[in-house]
This record gives C-alpha cells, sequence and structure tokens, in this order.
C-alpha cells in the first residue's frame, strides 16, 4: 500500500519524506487555506520536495474552468496530479487530461457508481472519502470493499485513494480491503509507529541495559 500524507504543510512533508515514508501528497482547497500560503508556490514548493504524486485542485466548477485551471497546475512540475471534484464536469475535464496522459485524481466519492463513473473516465486515482461517510453512519470502509470488487471485475486500472483518514484502524482497514493508497493526516501516520508495549519495552530495555555499565561502540 502507498502513502500519501494530506496536508499542505510543507515541514511535516519535509518530516515524513525525510523518514523514507511518503509515496506522495494530496492537497485541497481547505488545507490551503489552513496552511495561508500561496497555493501554487506552495504546490511547486511540494513538487520539488517529494518525488511522488503531488495532487492539486482545481477550484473551478465547469468544465472549462477545469480544464484552464488543470492546464496551469499541469505546468508546475511533472508529478502534479490534477485534482477534479467528482460532477459531470469534473468527469468531462477527467477524460480531457487522462487522454493527454496528465494524472488526476477524482475526488469526493462517495458511491461506488461515482468511482465506476471515474474509472471510465480513465482516472489515475479515485478518492472515496471513509471518514465524512462514516461521520454519516454511513461504513466507509464498505464503499472501499465494494470498489475494490468493481474495479477487479473488469480490470480497470484506476487506483483506490482511501481518503478522509482519520485513525491509524482507518489505515489498517483500507489495507486490509485492497485499497492502493492511502492519504492520511501527518499525525495520524507517526501515530502508526506508535504502541504502548513498544514504549514499555523500551524503557525496560534503556534501564537494563544501563545496569550492564556497557557501551555499544
Ligand atoms: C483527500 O484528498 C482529502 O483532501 C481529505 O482526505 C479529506 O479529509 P477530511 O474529510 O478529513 O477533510
Amino acid at each position: 500500500m502507498k502513502f500519501f500524507v494530506d496536508t499542505a504543510v510543507v515541514e511535516d512533508i519535509k518530516e515524513l519524506n525525510d523518514y523514507g515514508l511518503l509515496d506522495g501528497v494530496t492537497t485541497n482547497p481547505s488545507l490551503i487555506a489552513k496552511s495561508g500560503r500561496d497555493f501554487k508556490e506552495v504546490i511547486a514548493e511540494i513538487c520539488a520536495l517529494v518525488e511522488g504524486p503531488v495532487s492539486a485542485e482545481v477550484a473551478a466548477m465547469d468544465y472549462d474552468g477545469m480544464v484552464a485551471e488543470g492546464e496551469h497546475l499541469a505546468k508546475i512540475a511533472d508529478n502534479v496530479v490534477i485534482k477534479l471534484p467528482l460532477t459531470l464536469d469534473g468527469l468531462k475535464a477527467c477524460r480531457y487530461f487522462s487522454q493527454k496522459g496528465i494524472k488526476t485524481n477524482v475526488t469526493l466519492c462517495f458511491s461506488a457508481n461515482q468511482a465506476l463513473l471515474a474509472a471510465k473516465a480513465g482516472a489515475t486515482y479515485i478518492s472515496p472519502f471513509i471518514g465524512r461517510l462514516d461521520d454519516i453512519n454511513i461504513d466507509g470502509m464498505e464503499l472501499i470493499s465494494e470498489i475494490r470488487d468493481i474495479y477487479d471485475n473488469y480490470g480497470f486500472e484506476t487506483e483506490i485513494l482511501a481518503a478522509s483518514i482519520r485513525t491509524p484502524n482507518h489505515v489498517k482497514d483500507a489495507a486490509l480491503v485492497g485499497a492502493d493508497v492511502a492519504t492520511i493526516p501527518p499525525a495520524v501516520i507517526k501515530g502508526l509507529a506508535k504502541h504502548v508495549l513498544t514504549d514499555k519495552g523500551l524503557e525496560q530495555f534503556a534501564k537494563d541495559w544501563a545496569a550492564t555499565g556497557q557501551s555499544v561502540l
């Protein structure tokens, strides 16, 4: 499973990238607003930092606007992925970019039929939002599982990018049902390494080692 980080905070991306844990980055208009930074400047900075795909989302709602914005964003760097909303205009723009060989991430997916349409439009990634479905008492993981089955039935190459991940359990469950990628907030990625018994065991080892008075080097 590939790990993308879901943030526009360059310092967090740099830290996770240095650990070797990152395969890519996703951003969205809310994350850009939260960063307080210039959109295109921050995307260029992230693209220079990370080798993998970096999703940059269009703001336009209509096909012509999405194409114009996507063309503009695609010029920022070779690893920019054009993020498009799951609307009829977004799917049309997805078809346009996929025919040009430009990678796309179709976002705000909340149903298996929407995911089917995105695959038919040639999307590189489909982003089902797990957390936001869970928020309204619909099983987000069930959606990932349905999309996996449908894509496998027809051999679609669109990658399932599990989004709106809020907890380490979301990551584990998405991996179990076969999501290709998870886009995860920085704190949740770091949380994956934590276990209370790891901390306890390490504390004991450090104590016992100190009692030997030895040095490894
Ligand atoms: C995905 O690409 C989105 O940016 C993100 O995962 C949305 O997460 P949220 O529902 O926690 O805002």
